[in-house]
Order: C-alpha cells, then structure tokens, then sequence
C-alpha cells in the first residue's frame, strides 16, 4: 500500500536494516488525565495534548509504512467517568473531527470510526459520517478510531449477527467457525493487529480489540499519552521487529521457515 503523505514534520529515523514494520498498529492512549494534573491543569488540557499525540502518531506511522493505526478514543466503559468530563470530550471529539479531518484528507489518510456510534449525539454521528465519505477513497494509512467501542461489545455484535443468520435459515450453527465469526467483526476487513501499545504505565487491555488482540505482541509503556512522541514510537516499533511470532509453531519452525523462505 503506498503512502502518499507530506506532512510537515522530518522524516521517520528507525534504526537502518529494521525490516520488521507492523501493517497494524492498535494503542490504547492512557494518561492524559495524569499528564495534566502533573501540571495543575484541568483533566481537559491532557485530552487536549492527546490529540495533538495523535496527530504526531498518525504521522510517524505514515512515515513508517504501517497501514492501519487504531486508537482507543472512548470506550464503552468511559462513560461512567463525571459527566462534565464526558461533554468535554465529546466536544473534543468533535472540533478534533472537524479540524484534523481536511489534513488527513490531504495526506491520503483514510478513517474509519468504530463502536456503537449510535450512543452519540446527533450532530457528533453527522460529523464522523462526513469525515469517513470524505476520505473513504484513500489509500495511504488507514485511521480507525475506536469510540464506544468495547471487545465484548464487538465480539456480542458478531453472535448476533450470526445468531440472525442462522434464525432466517440462512447459516448452520455447525456452520459457525472461528473464520466466521472474524468475518462478523468490527474490523474484519483489516489485518489484525501486529503491535499493541498501551502508554501511561497500566498493563492491561480494558475491553479494547478482545478477538483481535489474540496474536498482536504487546508493549506497554510507562509514557503518559501526550509525551508519547515519534522516538517513543520508534522505540516501540524497534521491541516489534525484535519478537519472534510463533502463532503456536515451535521456534524453530518459524526459524526453518524464514531460511527457506528467504533462500527462495
Ligand atoms: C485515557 O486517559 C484517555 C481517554 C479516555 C481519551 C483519549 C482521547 C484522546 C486522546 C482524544 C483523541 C481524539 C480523537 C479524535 C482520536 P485517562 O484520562 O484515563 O488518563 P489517566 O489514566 O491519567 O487519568
């Protein structure tokens, strides 16, 4: 997939020989909140600094070849968090929407917005409908931003949409295979996720890509999201290119593997 991206900002520095790059980079953006209480700000100022780490990560990603970066923008879970806290980001969500959203147009990006969009308002539904016909063509990085979105909620969507098939007499429950359920997942026609990154120093998924996530190497980080820069990144991506990825062979299977592949 070739990106055509001209941001503005010096080119990626990975460490030369690096082949290794994730297709599909997923982050679940942790600190903000700490990141602005460190400096006696309002919770509002660290979302506000955790879009501009987004911009900078949309970048570093385009510049590094990924094709898919998912962030975790809103879980389902979020909105037990104060309601002034809520609105505030929901406001976020939506100047964040209209503002970046010509820029990634301009750089070929495509987004794509998932969870229960229905749970917005109105107006913020409007907005992410826009923003994903205007740059639906693109095919430089894909942006998937999900926004109340949870694994478990995913995953219950794909059984009911299963479960319809197979009440019309359309599918056989022993037709119902692993296959087909990824097939009736949110994501199901992108690459699963490579890298996981959580940044702000908890080790933990909170509901995020439950399906997706089964194989995806992790790297966690103890960086509050809005000091999480290209060099945090790239030290990311440098971990990823590190691992050997079994998917339940042996290594040195997946070492045979790579010399026969290689002496081809
Ligand atoms: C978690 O930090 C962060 C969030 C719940 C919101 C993340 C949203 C953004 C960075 C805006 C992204 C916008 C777009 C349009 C993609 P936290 O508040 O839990 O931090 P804490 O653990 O320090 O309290």
């Amino acid at each position: 997939m070739a990106n055509d991206i001209s941001f503005d900002t010096p080119p990626s520095v990975l460490p030369a020989g690096k082949q290794n790059i994730p297709r599909h980079v997923a982050i679940i953006m942790d600190g903000n909140g700490r990141w602005a209480e460190k400096r006696n700000q309002p919770r509002i100022m660290g979302h506000r600094a955790g879009v501009e780490a987004v911009r900078g990560m949309v970048e570093g990603c385009a510049k590094n070849g990924v094709e898919v970066l998912t962030l975790f923008a809103f879980s389902s879970e979020n909105w037990r968090r104060p309601k002034q806290e809520v609105g505030l980001l929901m406001e976020l969500f939506m100047t964040a929407l209209g503002r970046e959203v010509k820029r990634l147009h301009k750089n070929n990006v495509r987004l794509r917005v998932v969870g229960d969009i229905e749970g917005f308002s109105k107006p913020l539904q409007k907005r992410v409908a826009e923003a994903q016909a205007l740059t639906q063509e693109n095919t430089g990085l894909t942006v998937v931003v999900a926004a109340n979105y949870g694994g478990r909620w995913d995953i219950t969507q794909a059984a009911k949409y299963l479960a319809a098939q197979v009440q019309a007499g359309q599918l056989n429950v022993e037709d119902i295979t692993p296959e087909r359920m990824a097939d009736a997942m949110s994501l199901a026609d992108l690459p699963e996720p490579d890298l996981f990154i959580r940044t702000g120093g908890e080790s933990r998924i909170s509901n995020f890509l439950l399906w997706q996530l089964a194989y995806t190497e992790f790297y966690f980080s103890d960086i509050l999201w809005p000091d999480f820069n290209i060099d945090a990144l790239n030290n990311a991506i440098v971990s990823f290119a590190t691992r050997q990825r079994r998917f339940g062979r042996t290594g040195q299977q997946v070492e045979q593997n790579k010399t026969r592949t290689t002496s081809c």
